[in-house]
């Protein structure tokens, strides 16, 4: 995986200075992504899964958020260390980013075709004219048909679903190399889920594209992801193909996670759910974060941390894994 990776975060540790002093949200964090790649992020809300897309990106403003060890690789460049100058080339250009709120990332009071226009004058240093032939070209490929209409309109004028391929088509009108999806779907319904996937898949095929996708839908990872990179609470607890992981996971989190999955209910079925909340960062004890929560927990558990450790083809952060 990590032979022509693209994308590479080493030992990433990551924290926030808060009232109560600073705390670590995201721990040790390490995986790398192969170019025209997926990786699958999953994890309940509240285990880093945004803050990890955010750091990657330097989105976070600094103070409060704190890069407190480790790298973030891109195309070989340590990215944890650059300039915001030298991020304001590469976000937008040679990485791109959908949110979960297409809303909030879009400016209301702008036509869509001007907003994804700048994106090509800032990054191509296009003029606007010139940039509107590609604009058209961009929402064409993210299958806005009446292209030259919506040029003109607002957000507010477009559903939820039209909105997601604006922010799509802004976040690959410069063709860029990496894709960071946040919960890109979370926000829609199921059908219209669906169109948002298969246009990241024929887009990714389209134009090489690495994707990072963040979600805490193990189905839509089972669709999407070459591999699976499982978050607990600031740290990957297990990590692997996502075939095999999903197949046969070997952390207690991930058959928990699966256990609850939506898509494996059958009608009326009512799912188990994991007990407990995940621990807030400065919570999570000096042992497996999971302890609380977990059937398997023995003593040892909650005084040593579990590493992660290969098992057969995959990697578990537990002293007890499933059999
Ligand atoms: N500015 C901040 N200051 C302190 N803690 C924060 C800040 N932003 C996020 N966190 C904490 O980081 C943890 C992970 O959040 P997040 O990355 O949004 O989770 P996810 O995307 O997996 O739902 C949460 O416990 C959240 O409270
Ligand atoms: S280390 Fe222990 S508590 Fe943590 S997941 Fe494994 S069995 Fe459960
Ligand atoms: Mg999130």
């Amino acid at each position: 995986m990590t032979e022509k990776a693209l994308l590479s975060v080493e030992g990433l540790t990551i924290g926030f200075n808060t009232e109560q002093g600073p705390v670590r949200v995201v721990e040790d964090l390490s995986f790398s992504l192969a170019q025209g790649e997926t990786l699958g992020i999953v994890g309940e809300s509240g285990c880093g899964k945004s803050v990890t897309a955010q750091t990657i990106m330097r989105l976070l403003p600094s103070p409060p958020s704190r890069i407190d060890a480790g790298r973030i690789l891109f195309a070989g460049e340590d990215i944890a260390k650059a300039a915001e100058k030298r991020m304001q080339k590469i976000r937008g250009d040679q990485i791109g980013m959908v949110f979960q709120e297409p809303m909030t990332s879009l400016n209301p009071t702008q036509r869509i075709g001007r907003q994804i226009a700048e994106v090509l004058v800032l990054h191509r240093g296009l003029g606007y004219a010139e940039a509107t032939g590609m604009v058209v070209e961009v929402l064409r490929k993210v299958g806005m048909g009446n292209a030259e209409r919506r040029l003109e309109q607002y957000p507010h004028e477009l559903s939820g679903g039209l909105r997601q391929r604006v922010m799509i088509a802004m976040a690959i009108v410069c063709k860029p190399q990496l894709l960071i999806a946040d919960e890109p779907t979370t926000a829609l319904d199921v059908t219209i889920q669906a169109q948002i996937m298969d246009l990241l898949q024929s887009l990714q095929r389209d134009l090489g594209l690495a994707i990072l996708l963040i979600t805490h839908d193990l189905g839509m990872v089972a669709e999407m992801s070459r591999n699976i990179a499982v978050m607990y609470a600031g740290r990957i607890v297990e990590t692997g193909g996502a075939r095999s992981v999903l197949a046969r996971p070997r952390h207690p989190y991930t058959a928990g996670l699966l256990a609850s999955s939506p898509r494996r209910a059958r009608k009326g079925e009512r799912l188990p759910s994991i007990p407990g909340l995940v621990p807030p960062p400065g919570r999570r004890g000096i042992g497996c974060s999971f302890a609380e929560r977990c059937a398997r927990v023995t003593d040892r558990c909650r005084l040593e941390l579990p590493p992660l450790l290969t098992i057969g083809t995959q990697s578990a952060a537990c002293w007890n894994p499933v059999p």
